[in-house]
């Protein structure tokens, strides 16, 4: 059973579509159903700080996906990407008042597209990557990668979304 605040954030998405300048952009995707999430981040420095002044995702996925993915981008803005990498999965199940335990997993795949997506953006800014984010960088690039090989069909539709301008 869903919480109240799962069924809220899945009809009202809270920062879903795309950005068009963003910094950086992450994706990741579960092996087991398939699903895939991307999240764009526009980052601005200020005071030496790296600050995430906007944020949305596109998820291809389920309601507890989409619910995730919608709670992690109101925890994600606002904050030094040193913050937001501190957002693990059981914050954001936590800040939706519980997910059924089969659903559990699906709140991983919203903490991992924001971690790529900060990954990315301090891969291009030249920042110390720390080793416990490359660690997670090539487990998330690998889960990602199966999921494109396990599922073409449906990972076909998702590049068409993934890649239209709106
Ligand atoms: Fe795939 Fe929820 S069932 S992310």
């Amino acid at each position: 059973m869903y919480s109240e605040k799962v069924v809220e954030h899945f009809m009202n998405p809270r920062n879903a579509g795309k950005l068009k300048d963003a910094s950086a952009i992450g994706e990741a995707g579960n092996p087991v159903c398939g699903d895939l999430m991307r999240i764009y981040i526009k980052v601005v420095k200020r005071n030496g700080k790296h600050i995430i002044e906007d944020i949305k995702f596109e998820t291809l996925g389920c309601a507890a996906a989409i619910a995730t993915s919608s709670i992690t981008t109101e925890l994600a803005k606002g904050k030094t990407i040193e913050e937001a990498l501190a957002i693990t999965n059981r914050h954001i199940v936590n800040e939706l008042q519980g997910l059924p335990a089969t659903k559990l997993h699906c709140s991983v795949l919203a903490s991992d597209a924001l971690r790529e997506a900060i990954y990315n953006y301090m891969k291009k800014e030249g920042l110390k990557i720390p080793e416990w984010l490359e660690k997670e960088h090539e487990r998330i690039a690998r889960e990602r990668n199966i999921v494109e090989h396990r599922h073409e069909d449906f990972t076909e539709l998702q590049k068409k979304v993934f890649n239209s301008k709106s």
